[in-house]
């Protein structure tokens, strides 16, 4: 199985660490919205997208290239963010970005998110929240999801 990991982690390197656990279980490269060509996707059976949260949703970066990427039949897919406050089950900060990717043709088969180092205001003024996570159990959950998906599974993650 072929998989590559796109990831804008622009804030504390949060969601970086959490790709890099994910892409060792995986044998997948971590590249950058920038440095991967949309074309190349299509040679992969398996493409992460991710990034942190900043006011409600993915990292612009993160959106505009999938915004870029032509429809079509395409492999499985899964999405993984950190954010400084818990997802809402009515409202994910997830589900956006999962439908613009089955939009685009592709099988979204797992989405995972925990919490991270948060220095948004207000929480600047108290020196942040979550300063020491991704913690190890965060890593531990990242690499569990990992390892459900490269056995084929589909998952959640928290
Ligand atoms: C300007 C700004 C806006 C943010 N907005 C949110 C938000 O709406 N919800 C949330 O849970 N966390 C929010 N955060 C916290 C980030 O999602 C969190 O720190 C994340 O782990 C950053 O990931 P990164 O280090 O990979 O860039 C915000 C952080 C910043 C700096």
């Amino acid at each position: 199985m072929k998989a590559v990991l796109v990831c804008a982690s622009v804030s504390h390197g949060n969601t970086r660490r959490i790709a890099e656990v994910m892409g060792r279980v995986l044998a997948a490269r971590v590249v950058e919205p920038e440095q991967i060509d949309p074309a190349e996707l299509a040679d992969h059976d398996l493409v992460g997208f991710g990034s942190g949260i900043f006011t409600g949703q993915f990292h612009t970066r993160l959106r505009d290239f999938v915004r870029s990427l032509p429809e079509g039949q395409r492999g499985r897919a899964f999405v993984f963010a950190t954010s400084g406050l818990p997802e809402l089950r009515i409202r994910p900060f997830t589900r956006p970005l999962v439908r613009q990717l089955q939009g685009k043709g592709f099988e979204v088969t797992g989405t995972f998110s925990c919490r991270a180092y948060d220095t948004w205001l207000p929480f600047k003024l108290v020196g942040g929240i979550n300063k020491a996570r991704p913690d190890g159990s965060d890593l531990a959950a990242a690499r569990a999801f990992a390892e459900r998906l490269r056995a084929g599974g589909a998952g959640q993650g928290e």
